[in-house]
């Protein structure tokens, strides 16, 4: 596998002077903009783009070089703040292939006369550059880079960044200097919470940071992570660190952060690594490259440093970057295309969302056609229009969005976005009283979706009750939820179109046998809202009965592994509209309570019962995958044949481990079938306990028999 580097595109042709000045102009404005807000009218490529052609103009004609031209400046001259830095902090110098990341290591080693010792290799963190300054172990301040001698005092957040704790492990005088950025968990929280004050969504995990940190009075608060890659002393005022911390590689010292309590990349899949040659540097930017779209935070690219600190010195620095590092590019995750449509879907809960048709562009390696457009009013404020140029950021498992139309690139000839006046699937007034339109009629407006959705192969798993069936049955005004399905008479089916005896009684036993569903299928069946299969199936192992979820308030839903503050509010909502549904569900004997789990309230009588020492409990779901995460993938053979995925991970999940769909770092074992791809390759990498299915089979034996 081999990472495509961000093969840049041509330099910008500037052709005369009045061309080279508005290209200045237009590149500083636009690196203002950047590091203000963290928006830019240009997208990463274009201004690089940009950039170069400034320069290639100003290699061209040295006497013509403008004062406030971006070339050779941090930050591309765009100044910011007034406390001064004690080292400079400087910017990065850019490779984007393998060929000038070769021929970089080699004007390295030329300069300093000797191979280099060792090299660093690490993710570049797609965020904004702070510098943290702990005296006598207690963090004290918050610098922005600015423009690397003086940046602006953001020590308002501290707080609000996971990973940059108020206090170190010891206490110690020194400045961390990392990227404060947003997890994309943390992206699409902030985004929620945003869209609940009435605020616009940020378009990007980074502009999200940036405008979050800047942020001093807002009503509410909304996380952020650091990660640390660089430390320095700072003039002592007590105890300080090791005297020769100034000699220390690179890496050690970003130990000792990691053991200070600062949050660094070494806990993540793409932890750095020190390797001897420029092949092996080579081999990890592509591990790199290949973990990226699985990451749970952006990354643009790699940077490469010389470890060692005689290296580094020997090397020295620019006024701009050091000559000891670089970083590699990654394919920008943001490009320009063109909105070709709007599209008005509505969910199954009869929610009415606006979703994006584009002209197809790649973006990291997969073809973006639609994006997300939130609700209505987020198109008006970003003015909109059909036939707009926007910027389309995808990354990772962020669902791709619009982040805003290239005003400058407008012709006249966009048309307005027209927004629906009915619901588009039923003809129904819509509700617009809130920011997210839903049809007056809610989950019936979908009604053959909603039942169809119960009825599948991972809810309800009802044989015989296909679409066009449900169809039937809504049609004949036999059902108008799933719970009707339990209550259908064998002389209601026969009197419907090509239903005949056996296929009846077919139904009807399916229909039967869904009573017995786990829990966890049931929950699924609802469609609450936020959640899906593998959330349904955490709900139900935690709260066992579903008296015990519905007794549950929003705090007690955030117990559950992935509820957040907003998605356990969900939860709360959907429950109480569903309640009517749930009850009727009861009452005809469908089952509600998960098989093995213990509800919350007996595990908090189980501890205190106990040894009365806090003791761990016995985990209710003890099993032969206690503790492991566990990953499938490939087609499965012998007892697990007829499994399907879904069905793995409820079993895998019953035998007291955890599923997940992509291997990293914390994966225990992968188990991998025929026809097994990538995960097998990346588990390969990673050095992850791999097995076929019939091993992992063999592994359950005993288990198996007694939960089949
Ligand atoms: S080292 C003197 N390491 O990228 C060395 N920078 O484009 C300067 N960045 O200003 C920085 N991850 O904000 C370094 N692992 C990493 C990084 C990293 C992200 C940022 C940093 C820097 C910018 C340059």
């Amino acid at each position: 596998m081999t990472t495509s580097p961000a093969v840049p595109a041509a330099a910008a042709a500037l052709e005369d002077a009045s061309a080279y000045a508005a290209a200045v102009e237009t590149a500083t404005k636009a690196a203002a903009a950047y590091y203000a807000s963290g928006e830019s009218p240009l997208d990463d490529d274009a201004y690089d783009r940009l950039v170069r052609g400034i320069d290639a103009y100003e290699q061209a004609h040295p006497d013509e070089t403008a004062p406030d031209s971006p070339t050779g400046k941090v930050a591309g001259g765009a100044v910011v703040g007034d406390v001064p830095h004690t080292v400079p902090m400087l910017s990065l110098d850019n490779v984007f292939s393998a060929e000038q990341l070769v021929s970089w290591a080699a004007s390295v080693e030329r300069r300093i006369g000797r191979p280099v010792e060792q090299w660093s290799v690490e993710p570049k963190l797609d965020g904004l550059a702070i510098a943290a300054r702990y005296e006598d172990g207690r963090l004290v301040r918050l610098i922005t880079r600015g423009d690397g001698s003086a940046g602006e005092d953001v020590s308002h957040a501290i707080g609000t960044i996971v990973g940059l704790p108020d206090r170190l492990a010891e206490p110690v005088t020194l400045e961390v200097r990392g990227e404060v950025l947003m997890t994309n968990e943390q992206f699409e929280h902030a985004n929620t919470v945003r869209s609940e004050h009435g605020g616009p969504p940020f378009a990007n995990p980074r502009n999200g940071a940036a405008g979050t940190l800047r942020a001093k009075d807002r009503a509410y608060t909304v996380e952020m992570t650091f990660f640390g890659y660089g430390a320095l002393p700072l003039p002592a005022s007590g105890a300080t660190l090791a005297a020769d911390m100034g000699e220390w590689p690179h890496s050690r010292l970003m130990t000792h952060v990691a053991h200070l309590g600062v949050h660094t990349a070494e806990t993540t899949a793409v932890a750095p690594r020190t390797l001897a040659t420029v092949t092996e540097v080579q081999s990890r930017i592509e591990e790199i490259g290949a973990l990226r779209p699985e990451l749970a935070f952006g990354i643009d690219g790699i940077v490469i440093k010389a470890d060692h600190a005689a290296d580094q010195a020997a090397a020295g620095s620019g006024s701009r970057a050091p000559r000891w590092a670089i970083a590699y590019k990654l394919p920008a995750v943001e490009k320009v295309t063109t909105l070709l449509d709007v599209e008005w879907n509505v969910g199954r809960t009869g929610a009415i969302a606006p979703r994006a048709v584009l002209r197809p562009v790649e973006i990291d390696g997969s073809t973006v056609t639609y994006a997300t457009l939130h609700n209505p009013a987020d198109i008006t404020r970003r003015d909109l229009r059909i036939g707009d140029q926007v910027m389309v950021y995808k990354a990772g498992d962020i669902i791709p969005r619009i982040e805003a139309p290239v005003a400058h690139l407008r012709t006249g000839d966009e048309k307005p976005i027209v927004f629906p006046e009915v619901c588009p699937q039923c003809g129904s007034d819509i509700d617009t009283s809130e920011q997210r339109w839903r049809c007056v009629r809610g989950r019936n407006c979908r009604l053959v979706a909603s039942v169809s959705y119960a009825a599948g192969r991972d809810q309800l798993d009802i044989e015989g009750l296909g679409a066009t069936r449900v169809v039937q049955l809504v049609d004949a005004g036999l059902v108008s939820d799933f719970a009707d399905l339990f209550t259908l008479t064998r002389e209601q089916l026969l009197a419907l179109e090509r239903m005949g005896e056996t296929s009846t009684d077919n139904l009807l036993a399916a229909i039967d046998g869904a009573r017995n569903q786990p829990l966890s299928r049931v929950f699924c069946a609802l469609g609450v809202r936020g959640t899906g299969r593998s959330m349904s199936r955490r709900i139900a192992r935690h709260f066992a009965t579903m008296d015990h979820i519905r007794a549950a308030d929003a705090e007690a839903l955030q117990q559950v592994e992935g509820i957040g503050v907003e998605k356990a509010r969900t939860v709360v909502a959907e429950l109480c509209e569903l309640a009517p549904l749930i009850d009727r569900l009861t009452a005809a004997g469908v089952n509600m309570t998960e098989p093995g789990a213990i509800p919350p309230a007996e595990t908090a009588a189980a501890a205190e019962d106990g040894d009365g020492g806090g003791a761990p409990l016995p985990a209710a779901d003890a099993g032969p995958l206690d503790g492991m995460t566990v990953v499938v993938t490939g087609a499965m053979t012998g007892a697990l044949e007829k499994l399907s995925r879904n069905q793995m991970n409820e079993l895998i999940e019953r035998a007291g481990g955890k599923s997940s769909s992509s291997v990293s770092k914390r994966t225990s074992l992968l188990v991998a079938g025929e026809g097994a791809g990538s995960k097998r390759e990346k588990a390969e990498q990673l050095g992850t306990r791999t097995v076929t299915p019939d091993e992992f089979a063999g592994l359950l034996s005993g288990f198996l028999d007694q939960n089949a």
